[in-house]
């Protein structure tokens, strides 16, 4: 029988090569002295791509270059990076990895939230830096009487309330669609929901649909007090204008852990002492990554032994 045939564009988790490589032929992209050769000489025959990180964009221009192409196996539940509607019209399924990231990932919104809010890094440069002596680190904001609105509340933004609500915080949500047995208070937009808040949370996709849906309007409706986390994507969020919201004190202070241009950070939001800015790092916990990394692999053999992808992208052509 002739190999299975991946193409891995950039390396991953290494426990992803090792389980995959007992299976099938895996063509290492990032291995190649000329890549481009590499590509032109496997296209014909590869049968599946892993992808492992957000840089490397699987679009219609690779996908056509590949005739054979049946399955998309993608490293982390945002799959934005992938044009899975192309994919899906073309038959090609697109598996991601939902499900088995949401605790860490909405521990990390918590801690954002307590690190923006609190001035933690500050407080704790200010230590550092030997200034305790000269006297105390001044008195910040507090979570206290609060009220944290969730754009997107999926399986993330549910885990993320659910510790919201452990810590006394008031719950509101926006999403497409009003979510029938959630008895949060559901606002019909964006700005509608910053009004109502102090703590905003981005936890919806990114993509072309979300662009810049937290621009200078919901910006000014979250106001002076308000605290914007962003745990989701860069795309989601107009950083000119968060940048002018946090230097004018049009909001507090931010949290986030993704960038428009990353790992590329803009040098206005480094600069700014009430941003904390982490590197993408929500789901970066070993436990969670080689869970992601199992079921991505778990996703490519399923597919193999004929037993169909296990967790599917929605534009994904499958039906079990
Ligand atoms: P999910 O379960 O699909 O939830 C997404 C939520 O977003 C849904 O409630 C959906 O509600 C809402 N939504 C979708 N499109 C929207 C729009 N145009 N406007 C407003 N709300 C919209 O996804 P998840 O598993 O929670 O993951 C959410 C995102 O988190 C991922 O797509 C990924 O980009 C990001 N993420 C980041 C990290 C990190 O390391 N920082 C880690 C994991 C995930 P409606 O359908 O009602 O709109
Ligand atoms: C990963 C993520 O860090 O799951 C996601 O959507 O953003 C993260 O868990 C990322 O996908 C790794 O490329």
């Amino acid at each position: 029988m002739a190999p299975f045939e991946v193409l891995m564009p950039l390396p991953g988790m290494p426990e992803i090569a090792e389980r995959l490589e007992r299976r099938v032929t895996l063509h290492k992209l990032w291995e190649a002295k000329d890549s481009e050769a590499m590509l032109t000489a496997v296209a014909p025959d590869v049968r599946a791509v892993v992808s492992t990180w957000v840089a490397a964009p699987v679009d219609a221009e690779l996908m056509r270059r590949l005739p054979k192409l049946e399955i998309v196996a993608s490293f982390g539940v945002g799959y934005d990076h992938i044009d899975a509607a192309w994919a899906g019209e073309h038959g090609i399924v697109v598996t991601h990895t939902p499900g088995v990231l949401d605790e860490d990932v909405a521990d990390l919104a918590i801690a954002l939230t307590l690190a923006a809010t609190r001035r933690l890094p500050q407080a704790e440069r200010y230590l550092r830096a030997g200034l305790w002596p000269g006297g105390a680190f001044p008195l910040t904001a507090s979570l206290r009487g609060r009220v944290m609105g969730i754009l997107g509340l999926g399986r993330i933004g549910k885990a993320i309330a659910r510790r919201a609500e452990a810590f006394g915080l008031g719950v509101a949500y926006h999403g497409r669609h009003r979510q029938d047995g959630v008895a949060y208070p559901y606002y019909a937009s964006p700005a509608a929901l910053a009004e109502a808040c102090d703590i905003l949370v981005i936890a919806a996709p990114g993509g072309p649909g979300t662009r810049h849906i937290v621009d200078a309007r919901v910006l000014a409706a979250l106001g002076r007090d308000g605290v914007l986390v962003n745990v989701a994507r860069g795309s989601l969020v107009d950083e000119a204008a968060l940048v002018t919201a946090l230097r004018d004190g049009v909001i507090l202070a931010a949290g986030l852990d993704v960038y428009a241009g990353e790992p590329n950070v803009s040098a206005e939001l480094i600069g700014l002492d009430n941003a904390v800015l982490l590197p993408h790092v929500a789901s970066a916990t070993r436990h969670t990554r080689l869970a992601m990394a199992n079921l991505l692999v778990d996703n490519l053999l399923s597919w193999i032994d004929g037993k169909g992808p296990l967790t599917p992208t929605p534009e994904t052509p499958w039906r079990r």
